[in-house]
């Protein structure tokens, strides 16, 4: 009876899963419209990180440890190579520094400077390589 029990839970479970992934196939479909790059993931990566450590910094605690792929940013492939010339090259160093020093402080309103920073370091980049994204990039500022 238990093993009964059991098996038809798990199919119960095997088959809603299933459904989950046709329904976020579906939602996520119309709004890709090329493959991503591999840079542009990281991207939205590094945009996820720094929205999801906000919360942490205005409590005056970061929890989380310097996500060290974030180093791909110099090697990521790019959907425009040429992207990569010596001004982003230092743009992208300027902004992992700033990325990394908010890792090494501990008052808040020192984590909240240099978390703005890193923002600002996003923004600099994008100013000149791919002006898209800042409105939204923006939000990610604490005021
Ligand atoms: C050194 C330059 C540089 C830095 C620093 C930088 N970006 Fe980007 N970002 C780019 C370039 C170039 C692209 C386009 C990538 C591509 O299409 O291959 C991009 C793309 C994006 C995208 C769009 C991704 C997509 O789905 O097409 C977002 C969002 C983004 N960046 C957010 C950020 C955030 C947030 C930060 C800081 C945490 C950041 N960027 C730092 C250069 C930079």
């Amino acid at each position: 009876m238990r093993t009964t029990v059991f098996l038809f839970c798990f199919f119960i479970c095997l088959a809603s899963c299933k459904e989950q992934t046709e329904i976020a196939k579906t939602e996520k479909e119309p709004l890709i419209m090329v493959e991503q790059s591999e840079m542009a993931l990281l991207m939205n990566e590094m945009f996820a990180f720094n929205e999801s450590i906000k919360q942490q910094i205005k409590e005056g605690k970061l929890h989380n440890v310097y996500p060290e792929h974030f180093n791909k940013i110099h090697t990521a492939v790019l959907t425009d190579p040429t992207d990569r010339n010596a001004a982003f090259k230092k743009d992208a160093q300027h902004f992992l520094d700033a990325q990394k020093s908010l890792f090494e402080v501990t008052s808040t309103e020192e984590l909240k400077t240099y978390y703005n920073n890193a923002v600002n370091a996003c923004i600099s980049c994008h100013e000149v390589t791919c002006v898209g994204p800042i409105p939204r990039i923006k939000k990610l500022f604490i005021k």
